[in-house]
């Protein structure tokens, strides 16, 4: 038996590397992938096993050059193999969401929430809404008419001395406006606008040019009630703001009136509440005075109603325990993240 021609076995081996190439370049799945390597290198019945038999029947003298070439062909064709393989596996991953793990636990997105004055203005809105009032806005920058004169605030009166007050240098003719120093502003704009029976609710910020300290900012939130009906008398008043602070506090809440005066209320009282054993003056209130209502064209003999005024932050502060107003304004997100 003559020995088989050294470049017949070349020629053999540079089809085997360029079938494979082509083979292997085209599988686009794992069992096309397995089939081609099953046929080129299969350690039984595969195409390189089936060549790597025919070294033996070589010339002695070519054993070593073939040798060469054939592991040259296998090294080559196992690339070619680990390649394939490399792109399908790339091509999965695209397809099961761009490279993304999606059976990975996700990365956790914080939820926010609303500032606690928020929350207290919200909550009080709702719950005056429950007992009728609806809630209305009114404007930060005002007029001496609704600031001071149709509440019955002269203009000899202390409280409109300008070191009390944030004056703007802007008027409204001879006027200057400013920054309303409460939102009793609101009952006047709201009765030059409607006729009784009413019942409102307004909720904002004042300005006041105080230092701040744990009980003081320049800028600060009241909530203004207003009810206007026939027949009010101090004791709805005292009832509304009792079913008010009980539910907003929890529990039952005592409710004090301690006589006092304000321009606009007649009688006029300081509104204290009870809640935890501690005694809290929460703001102000009384019947509203005739010559409010005479300001905004309703008939003084014929018409009753009642106002008054708290301070957002202070109820805030006692609901939630807290002893520094200030802390509401510095948006410190370790305070902000307990509500
Ligand atoms: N506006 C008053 C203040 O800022 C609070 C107040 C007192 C409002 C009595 C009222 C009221 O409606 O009746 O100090």
């Amino acid at each position: 038996m003559t020995a088989a021609p050294l470049a017949a076995f070349l020629a053999e081996l540079d089809a085997l590397r360029a079938d494979a190439a082509a083979a292997f370049a085209a599988v686009t799945d794992s069992s096309a992938l397995e089939a081609a390597r099953v046929e080129f290198v299969g350690a039984r019945g595969g195409r390189l096993k089936a060549i790597q038999k025919l070294l033996g029947g070589l010339d002695v003298a070519d054993k070593p050059a073939a040798g060469k070439h054939f592991n040259d062909a296998k090294t080559a064709i196992a690339d070619l193999l680990a390649a394939a393989q490399a792109r399908l596996a790339g091509a999965t991953a695209a397809d099961d969401g761009g490279g993304i793990d999606v059976t990975l636990p996700g990365d956790p997105v914080p939820r926010g929430h609303f500032h606690p004055l928020t929350q207290t203005v919200r909550r009080v809105q709702e719950i005056m809404g429950r007992l009728g009032f609806e809630s209305v806005d009114g404007p930060e920058v005002e007029d001496q008419w609704h600031n001071f004169e149709a509440l019955a605030i002269p203009a000899e009166h202390p409280a409109r001395d300008p070191l009390d007050n944030f004056y703007l240098a802007v008027a409204r003719g001879s006027d200057p406006l400013l920054l309303r120093s409460q939102t009793s502003t609101v009952q006047i704009r709201v009765m030059e606008q409607r006729e009784p029976p009413l019942r409102i609710v307004s909720l904002g910020r004042v300005y006041r040019p105080d230092t701040a300290d744990a009980t003081h900012y320049p800028m600060f939130h009241q909530v203004e009630g207003l009810l206007v009906e026939p027949g009010t008398t101090m004791a709805h008043l005292k009832s509304v703001l009792r079913l008010f602070a009980s539910s907003f506090l929890g529990g039952d809440v005592h409710v004090r009136f301690r006589p006092s005066f304000f321009p606009f209320t007649e009688p006029s009282v300081e509104v204290d509440m009870e809640w935890g054993g501690r005694w809290v003056e929460m703001g102000g209130a009384g019947m509203v005075d005739p010559a409010v209502l005479a300001a905004v064209g309703y008939d003084p003999d014929a018409v009753t109603g009642f106002a008054f005024g708290l301070g957002v932050e202070r109820i805030a502060a006692r609901r939630y325990g807290v002893a520094d107003i200030r802390d509401f304004y510095r948006n410190d997100v370790r305070f902000l993240r307990q509500f």
